[in-house]
């Protein structure tokens, strides 16, 4: 069913391809930018793409200011308020952010920072906050991935109070998305099958939440098409460049449609378990997804059930039959990924603690994400989901 009203938008210029990467310093000259903050992380560069990055700028009018290579797992402000001050100090005039979502929401955190002149990061938190125009952001993403390079949202760790804490605005997206196979080669395999559940579960909830709308369905339709026919294969062949281009544009494609319809319960319990458990958020999301995908059986049963065509599951009976044998599928897919890489299907395996449960429970109600789920988000749904994915 069409809703009565919506708004779907998506500013990012995609730029795709074997040698896409080569075109850096010619889309920082038409954004008007010539001297680049790379922000990335130590995994990032100790796997030589950085030296790929700076290779590019060689016979171009454009230069590298400074490196910020130090992002951790989960950025705080402390680490945003760094990467901002070297910016200024070094006179860059535009982010280029190499890596997974850790890097890329750590560059736009710190283009919020620069932009608004201000080191209290936290008072932009929620949505909307951001008034002025911000610097020139491009993102070269190297997972596949959280879709931070075509979405307004970035999420940073408050190591206060242990909690996931989002922004979204308009302003939030990049100015453009850089997808070239060779930053994604060097994934290793457990980092990838995890990833890559982060960007399945971005299309499946993003097809059943509450924003949903015709045209995030066909980006997250055509999500979950290249990301379940390339996952497998680049955990098998890390190496096979055309597998890698694909699976990173179905991460794309899943990001796009996320950012409008937005997530529910699976991202709200994953960011809880980031936040006190300090799990990963991929693997996180891949261990919730099908539970998060029963919790909905009632009210989105018939949507989800859209989706067994794309997912793999039978097709017959009735539409319940068919959303159940969705979950099913996604169970198989675990499982097939388990065997693979090594990835995690249980909560206890991610090194969650049932002491931590409470903790987790209340963080997951109260995170933006449990707004757009169509059933409710309550402390007892929470848990039960918790001792079952145990
Ligand atoms: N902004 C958004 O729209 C959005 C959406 C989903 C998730 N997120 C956030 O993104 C973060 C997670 O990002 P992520 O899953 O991409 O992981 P990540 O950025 O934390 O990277 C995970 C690990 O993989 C390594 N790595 C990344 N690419 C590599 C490569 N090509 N070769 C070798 N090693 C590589 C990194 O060094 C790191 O150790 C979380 O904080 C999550 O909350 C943001
Ligand atoms: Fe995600």
């Amino acid at each position: 069913m069409i809703p009565q009203y919506y708004e779907f938008s998506c500013q990012v210029k995609i730029v795709s391809g074997l040698k896409a990467l080569q075109n850096l310093p010619y889309e920082m000259d038409l954004l008007g930018a010539h001297r680049a903050l790379i922000v990335t992380d130590q995994g990032v560069a100790g796997a030589g793409l950085i030296k790929l990055v700076e290779s590019v700028f060689t016979g171009s009018n454009c230069e590298i200011g400074a490196i910020f290579d130090q992002t951790p797992p989960d950025s705080s402000s402390k680490v945003v308020n760094q990467v901002a001050k070297l910016f200024s100090n070094e006179r860059c005039d535009c982010f280029v952010a190499v890596g997974g979502g850790s890097s890329i929401d750590t560059a736009k955190c710190a283009n919020m920072v620069v932009t608004e002149g201000t080191d209290d990061l936290l008072k932009f938190q929620g949505a909307e906050r951001l008034k002025k125009p911000m610097k020139p952001f491009i993102a070269i993403p190297t997972t596949a991935g959280t879709g931070s390079e075509v979405t307004m949202v970035a999420v940073i760790y408050d190591d206060v109070n242990h909690l996931k804490l989002a922004f979204t605005s308009i302003r939030l997206y990049p100015n453009v998305a850089i997808l070239d196979p060779k930053m994604t080669l060097t994934m290793p395999p457990k980092i990838t099958a995890a990833t890559a559940m982060d960007a399945l579960t971005h299309a499946v909830e993003g097809y059943y939440c509450l924003q949903k709308n015709p045209v995030s369905d066909a980006f997250a339709i055509g999500g979950i098409k290249l990301i379940l026919e390339n996952v497998e294969q680049c955990i098998k062949n890390g190496q096979d460049e055309n597998a890698r281009l694909a699976l990173a544009n179905g991460a794309l494609l899943a990001g796009i449609s996320f950012a409008n319809s937005m997530v529910g319960i699976v991202h709200s319990i994953a960011h809880a378990c980031g936040g006190v458990a300090r799990v990963p958020h991929g693997l996180a999301n891949s261990i919730l997804l099908p539970w998060g995908m029963e919790n909905n059986l009632e009210k989105a049963g018939a949507v989800i059930a859209e989706l067994a065509p794309y997912l793999g599951a039978s097709t017959k009976g009735s539409s319940l039959d068919q959303a159940k044998a969705c979950i099913q599928a996604v169970r198989d897919l675990q499982k097939r990924l388990k065997d693979l890489s090594g990835l995690p299907t249980t909560l206890s395996e991610a090194g969650v603690k049932k002491e931590q449960f409470e903790a987790i429970a209340k963080a997951a109600v109260n995170d933006g994400s449990a707004t757009y789920n169509p059933e409710d988000v309550t402390i007892e749904v929470v848990m039960g989901i918790l001792n079952k994915a145990f």
